[in-house]
C-alpha cells in the first residue's frame, strides 16, 4: 500500500465492490470482469480491494487470487480476502492472497446478542475466544490482518470493546466497525467510534476502519461522523451497490471529503486552509468506474444519484441555468472535470488503424485477449462507418461487450424483425448454441423486442421472467451507441445482461442472450458441483 508520513491525517479507501458489493442480486461477476473492475480500482487509487471470499466457491477464490496476482504489485492496493473466523475459512484467504505483494485478510464473527442468540448459538465468552483465536491464526500467514465484530451497530458497546482489544492484542492492524444492517444514525455511530477510541485500551495499536449499509439511507452521513471521531479507513463500493439498500458509495465519501475538506481538515488534525488531498484517490476516474461498474454488474445508477448521475451536474430551470453561465460558483459545488465527466475525447475516426484502436482501449484499462481484440476491432470499424467521431465512451461500450460474451455459450449471429404502425411485430434469430450449431427460430411479439425475445426462448429454452430493461444512449447524437441492460429471474435468482450498439434491438438480442448465458452458466456449474455443495455459505 502507499503510505504516508502521519497515517492519522489520510482516510483509507477500502473498496469492496468485488466482494459485499457483488452481494447483490444480479450483480454477480464473472472472472474476467472482476478483473476489469480492479484493475479500474487501481487506477482510481483504492488503497485496499477486498477481491471477494475466497473459500464461498472456487470462481470467487479464482478471482482473488488472479487480482492478487495481477493487481496486487509493489506499487499496487493491498488484495484482502474476506473469511468468517474460521480455520477452514482463513486458510482459504490466505493461500488467494499469497500472490499479491500486499495482501490482506479479513475475518469476522458477530457480536450482537442478536445475533449470538440466533445465528450463532454461542456465548458471549465464546465469541470472545474465537476472535482472539482465529485473528492469531490469520496473523500466522500474514501481518496485515483486519478484523470485524460483524452487527456491531446494534452490539452492546462494553462486550464490542473487549472484543476489539482481545483482536488486537492477538494482532489485528485494523479494526473494522460494521453497521451491518444500517440500523445506525449519525450521531450513534460517530459516538460509537468515540466510545472504542476512549475505551479500547489497545486502540493505538490499529487503525480504526467502518464499514455500513444504506437501508436508511444514512451510510455516508455515518461515515462521515465516524471520520471526525477518529476512523480512518471506510469500506465502501462504487455507485453504493450491495446487499439489500447498498453500502456506503466510494464517489459519495470520497468527493464530500475532497469538497469539504476545509471542514474535515481540523478532525484530521491538519490545518482548516490545507489543500492537501484527504484520500489518494484520483478523482477524475471516478465516473469512468461508475460507468464500468455499472456497465459489467447491469446495476443502473438512477439519474438523480449524487456524483455519478446523469442529472447530477445538469442544470434544468432557467434561474439556475443563468446563474451557472454567470458564474458557475452560483450553483455548482463540484466541477464536472474533476470527476472525470467531461473527459469523453473523440479519439478514433473511421481511418484509425487496429493499432490505434488497441493502443487507446489499453490506455482506458482494457487488456482484450487476441480473439476479444479481433471482434472488438470489427466492431469498432462497422461503428465507424456509421458514426463519424469515435469516443473513448464508444471504446468502453464495445470493450466491455467483448469482456462480457462468454464464447462457449450462446452467441447472437442474425437478429431480423419487422414492425411497424400497420404490421404485427416479428422477429427470426440464429444463435450459436453451446455445440457450436446454428439454431434459427421466429416468434411474433406485442413489440419488436418481446418479438425477439420471445424467439429467443424457443432456441434457448430456460424459462425466466424479465424483471427490467432499460435502453440508454452512450453519447449523445441520434448516432449514438445504445446501451441495453437487462435483468432477468430464473428461480428465485437474478441474472443481468448488458450489450451496446447504434441498433437497440441488436443490443436487446445481446443483452438477453447475455443475461442468459450468465443464467446457463450458473445451472451448469451447480449441476456440475452437485445441488449438496450449492448451499450459500453459512453462519459459524
Ligand atoms: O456488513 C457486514 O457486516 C459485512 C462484514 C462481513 C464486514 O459485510
Ligand atoms: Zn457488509
Amino acid at each position: 500500500m502507499k503510505t504516508e508520513s502521519n497515517p492519522d491525517q489520510i482516510i483509507i479507501i477500502f473498496d469492496t465492490t468485488l466482494r459485499d458489493g457483488e452481494q447483490c442480486p444480479g450483480a454477480t461477476l464473472n472472472v474476467d470482469e472482476k478483473l476489469v473492475i480492479a484493475r479500474q480500482l487501481a487506477r482510481l487509487g483504492v488503497d485496499v480491494i477486498e477481491a471477494g471470499f475466497a473459500y464461498a466457491s472456487p470462481g470467487d477464490f479464482e478471482a482473488v487470487s488472479r487480482i492478487a496476482q495481477t493487481v496486487g504489485t509493489e506499487n499496487g492496493p493491498v488484495i484482502c480476502s474476506l473469511a468468517r473466523a474460521t480455520k477452514g475459512d482463513i486458510a482459504a484467504a490466505a493461500e488467494a492472497i499469497k500472490p499479491a505483494v500486499h495482501g490482506r485478510i479479513h475475518t469476522f464473527i458477530a457480536t450482537s446478542d442478536i445475533h449470538l442468540q440466533h445465528k450463532l448459538r454461542k456465548t458471549r465468552a465464546e465469541v470472545l475466544e474465537i476472535a482472539s483465536e482465529m485473528v492469531a491464526y490469520a496473523k500466522s500467514f500474514t501481518d496485515d490482518v483486519e478484523f470485524s465484530p460483524e452487527d456491531a451497530g446494534r452490539s452492546d458497546p462494553e462486550f464490542l470493546y473487549q472484543v476489539l482489544e482481545r483482536a488486537i492484542a492477538a494482532g489485528a492492524t485494523t479494526v473494522n466497525i460494521p453497521d451491518t444492517v444500517g440500523y445506525t444514525t449519525p450521531a450513534e455511530f460517530g459516538g460509537l467510534i468515540r466510545g472504542i477510541q476512549e475505551n479500547v485500551p489497545n486502540i493505538d495499536q490499529a487503525i480504526i476502519s467502518v464499514h455500513g449499509h444504506n437501508d436508511l439511507g444514512l451510510a455516508v452521513a455515518n461515515f462521515l461522523e465516524a471520520v471526525k471521531n477518529g476512523a480512518r479507513q471506510l469500506e465502501c463500493t462504487i455507485n453504493g451497490i450491495g446487499e439489500r439498500a447498498g453500502n456506503a458509495a466510494l464517489e459519495e465519501l470520497v468527493m464530500a471529503l475532497h469538497t469539504r475538506r476545509q471542514y474535515f481538515n481540523p478532525f484530521l488534525g491538519r490545518a482548516a486552509e490545507s489543500e492537501a488531498p484527504l484520500t489518494q484517490i484520483n478523482t477524475r476516474e471516478i465516473y469512468k468506474t461508475s460507468r464500468l461498474v455499472s456497465n459489467l454488474t447491469g446495476m443502473l445508477v438512477q439519474p438523480n444519484k449524487a456524483i455519478v448521475g446523469a442529472n447530477a451536474f445538469a442544470h434544468e430551470s432557467g434561474i439556475h441555468q443563468d446563474g451557472v453561465l454567470k458564474n458557475r460558483l452560483t450553483y455548482e459545488i463540484m466541477d464536472a472535470q474533476s470527476i472525470g465527466l467531461n473527459d469523453n475525447l473523440i479519439v478514433l475516426g473511421k481511418h484509425s488503424g487496429r493499432h490505434a484502436f488497441q493502443a487507446r482501449l489499453k490506455e482506458l484499462g482494457f487488456e482484450l485477449s487476441e480473439d476479444e481484440l479481433n471482434k472488438a476491432f470489427v466492431r469498432f470499424k462497422e461503428l465507424a462507418d456509421k458514426k463519424k467521431e469515435i469516443t473513448d465512451w464508444d471504446l468502453e461500450a464495445i470493450a466491455n461487450d467483448e469482456i462480457q460474451q462468454a464464447p462457449e455459450l450462446f452467441r447472437v449471429e442474425l437478429v431480423q424483425v419487422s414492425c411497424g404502425s400497420q404490421s404485427c411485430p416479428t422477429a427470426t434469430v440464429t444463435l450459436r448454441t453451446p455445440t457450436g450449431a446454428e439454431l434459427t427460430d421466429a416468434a411474433i411479439g406485442t413489440g419488436p423486442v418481446d418479438a425477439v425475445y420471445r424467439a429467443i426462448n424457443r432456441v434457448v429454452n430456460l424459462p425466466n421472467e424479465l424483471i427490467e430493461f432499460s435502453v440508454q444512449s452512450v453519447t449523445a447524437g441520434i448516432d449514438a451507441i445504445g446501451e441495453v441492460t437487462i435483468r432477468l429471474r430464473h428461480q428465485g435468482r437474478v441474472f443481468s445482461g448488458h450489450a451496446a450498439s447504434t441498433d437497440i434491438i441488436v443490443a436487446s438480442a445481446q443483452a438477453y442472450v447475455n443475461a442468459l448465458n450468465r443464467l446457463h452458466g450458473a445451472v451448469e456449474a451447480e449441476t456440475a458441483r452437485g445441488a449438496a455443495q450449492t448451499k450459500p455459505v453459512e453462519a459459524l
